[in-house]
């Protein structure tokens, strides 16, 4: 990246989380800039997360329903962590899964179904979810194509890389503990979307051989 001061103002903010604010970067727009919260944690899970990055890019794991971590830079709000933008066709920056569930979308159903899509992604190439919630998953909206499903925080192990994790039976089993208890939690707050829901629990069925 480049060692220019980037200049963020409140005009290029996106939204926050626990552990950083995120910024669209105010010269490249298909990029993001996030900034770490005063959150004694936050540090601790930046590390995770750009380690668990570091491994996918050596891994070269196929990235396309995950935002890219692309560097860091400097800003006028300190050090800067550079992210692919989750964009829709019009140039804006996507919605939240959350917004699209609480504000009835019309395309809720269509959406849930995506979600397998990605579910199975992230089954089949092994990336392993540590915090699924419906603010880390954005919906990318681009007409004539169904709409996308993409992580944008959340991903890898945060406790300690394990030996378990070198085993693919033990990934596999992770990832549909934790992408289940994600829809079980999904289902109890949304009983209205019933049975769209139930159609979007992983099984050992989703692993291609
Ligand atoms: N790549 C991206 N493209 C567009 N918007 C994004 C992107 N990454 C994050 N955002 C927005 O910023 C919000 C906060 O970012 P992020 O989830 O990374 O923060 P966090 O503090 O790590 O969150 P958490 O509280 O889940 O730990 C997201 O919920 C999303 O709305
Ligand atoms: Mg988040």
């Amino acid at each position: 990246m480049t060692d220019a001061v980037v200049h963020i103002t409140q005009q290029n903010f996106i939204a926050s989380g626990a552990f950083c604010d995120c910024y669209r970067h105010p010269g490249i727009p298909e990029q993001c800039i996030k900034i770490q919260t005063d959150n004694k944690k936050a540090s601790k899970k930046l590390k995770t997360d750009l380690n668990y990055y570091k491994k996918l890019h050596k891994t070269q794991s196929d990235l396309r329903y995950i935002a890219d971590y692309l560097g860091t830079c400097q800003t006028n709000l300190g050090q800067g962590y550079v992210y692919e933008c989750v964009l829709d066709s019009d140039g804006t920056v996507s919605k939240t899964l959350e917004h699209h569930l609480e504000h009835n979308s019309p395309k809720i159903e269509l959406i849930l179904e995506e979600l397998l899509h990605l579910a199975v992604h992230l089954l089949n190439n092994r990336i392993i979810i540590s915090d699924i919630h419906t603010k880390n998953i954005l919906v990318q909206i681009v007409e004539g194509q169904p709409p996308k499903p993409v992580m944008v925080d959340g991903i890898g192990d945060r406790v300690f890389i394990t030996i378990q994790n070198i085993f693919t039976a033990e990934v596999h089993a992770k990832i549909i503990r934790r992408w289940n208890r994600f829809i079980n939690v999904l289902s109890e707050k949304h009983p209205e979307l019933q049975p769209h829901i139930a159609e979007i629990y992983l099984g050992k069925k989703h692993i291609q051989t």
